[in-house]
């Protein structure tokens, strides 16, 4: 990712990042952060950049020239995402540094001053945000705490198998109490259950905690968090067919676009893919309208949306059954030599899989969602999750099959599943029998209905 930042104090962007783990991004070429000083683009021959403003008032304006000139010197002209910082801004959030971690490039500009000339904001910024409700002297500490919060998410900064999923903000819940050694401190003992062992216990212990803290410190997270969950219930009469849509809200992956009795779109930002119900055929044509324009895939288990979908233009990806793990045990893994996966193992991953790009396999072995099976060392295999959260990715070199090693990786998967609280679920493309038969010996569940996935659509 390519950051910029349009200031009067380059330095101090460049010297507060520097020693940061952001700054370690830089230094690795996962980011480049470039801090470019307005003034060294006025026209001014003595340097000046700001002057009065018309029709009165306190303080002085940035004039326009040298903000355009330095705009269009990192930009080429180039409609780049361009982020200026102001209190009159929309309020920064977790969603917001998300959505912004999927941009190739970005411009930051940071007022002094009173502000900056309009007619050079109206020419070059496409998003206008405030880090919260109240006055800075500048833009420049809103840029670097945006830039902190977006490249953290970008894959590979934070290092291997670290994934941001846990945190405050994730489910609109906010983070559970933690406690390192010392076991007693100040006569205070570590809450019994992180003693355990028993991750099942603890991701419930913490679900509780995180839950209670959110009621008491965000009542107003905490009601979105609520009508959630409510959704989740309505959606859990008929689970074998709606787990993908639960799981996907229970994760803190699905935003509800629009939930109206049957009616139903989720959207997965991330993986470009909403999930959609429909009361009728109608209905379908009318929801299919509010699909995002960024949408990749579309997912549906009625026949009839389908069919909207396909007069609409989409195209029919495959046909596929959906197996759920309702259990709470653990699976047997009797293969022993398996492990998450590192950056290093993205070739081989990548030149065995080709159902994907080797960018996705790289995405979601930095997420930490990779298991591979390995021989001495040596790897013969691998499973995974897919994006939006469904079971796949699952291969195994031509001399190790019929040895029960997809059966082992599975079982991984599924207990690394269940470890963080999460139903395991995977979608099988019809008239593959030896996947279906693989999931029915590890005790999944199909569901009555198909799981259409369709592409494309409105661009
Ligand atoms: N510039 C000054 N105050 C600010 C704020 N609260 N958010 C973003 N930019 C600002």
């Amino acid at each position: 990712m390519k950051l910029h930042v349009l200031t009067l104090f380059p330095e101090m962007i460049l010297q507060g990042l520097a020693p940061s783990i952001i700054g370690r991004a830089v230094e690795k070429n996962i980011l480049s952060l470039e801090a470019v000083n307005i003034r060294d683009y006025t026209l001014n021959k003595h340097g000046k950049v700001d002057d009065y403003t018309y029709g009165g008032g306190a303080g002085m304006l940035m004039q326009a020239q040298p903000v355009f000139d330095a705009w269009k010197a990192v930009t080429g002209g180039k409609r780049v995402r361009t982020i200026y910082l102001t209190p009159q801004g929309i309020p920064f959030t977790q969603k917001m540094a998300k959505e912004l971690a999927g941009e190739e490039e970005l411009v930051f500009l940071c007022g002094h001053y009173e502000g900056i000339d309009e007619r050079v904001l109206e020419e070059v910024v496409t998003d206008y945000v405030s880090i919260g409700d109240y006055v800075l002297t500048g833009g420049e500490l809103p840029a670097m705490v945006m830039i902190d919060a977006v490249a953290r998410l970008v894959p590979g900064v934070l290092g291997n198998e670290t994934s941001a999923e846990d945190e405050s903000f994730h489910n609109d819940l906010l983070e559970y109490p933690q406690y390192s050694r010392p076991e007693v401190w100040h006569e205070k003992k570590v809450p019994e259950v992180l003693l355990s062992g028993n991750h099942a216990k603890i991701s419930k212990w913490r679900l509780e905690q995180s839950e209670a803290r959110t009621l008491k410190f965000r009542p107003d997270l905490y009601e979105k968090y609520r009508e959630k969950q409510h959704l989740i219930k309505r959606l859990s009469k008929d689970k074998r067919n709606n787990i993908h849509m639960m799981e996907s809200l229970s994760r803190g992956r699905g935003e509800v676009l629009y939930s109206e009795g049957e009616n139903l779109i989720i959207f997965d930002r991330e993986a470009a893919t909403c999930m959609m119900t429909a009361e009728n055929e109608e209905t379908a044509r009318k929801l299919s309208e509010k699909l995002p324009p960024e949408t990749k895939w579309v997912i549906s288990n009625q026949n009839f949306v389908k069919e909207v979908l396909e007069s609409l233009g989409y195209g029919l990806w495959g046909s596929c059954s959906q197996y759920l793990y309702t259990a709470k045990e653990s699976l047997p893994v009797r293969y022993k030599e398996i492990r998450s996966l590192k950056t290093e193992d993205v070739p081989y991953v990548s030149s065995r899989y080709e159902h994907d790009t080797e960018e996705y396999i790289r995405e979601r072995i930095q997420a930490g969602d990779m298991y591979g099976a390995f021989d001495h060392g040596r790897q013969i295999g691998f499973v995974g999750l897919h994006t939006e959260g469904s079971m796949g990715l699952l291969y195994v070199e031509e001399g190790y099959r019929r040895q029960g090693i997809a059966e082992s990786l599975e079982a991984y998967c599924v207990n690394r599943c269940l470890e963080k609280s999460r139903t395991p679920y995977g979608h099988v493309m019809e008239g593959n029998t030896a996947s279906e038969h693989l999931q029915e010996k590890l005790g999944f569940y199909k569901a009555s209905r198909s799981v259409y996935w369709l592409s494309g659509g409105k661009g």
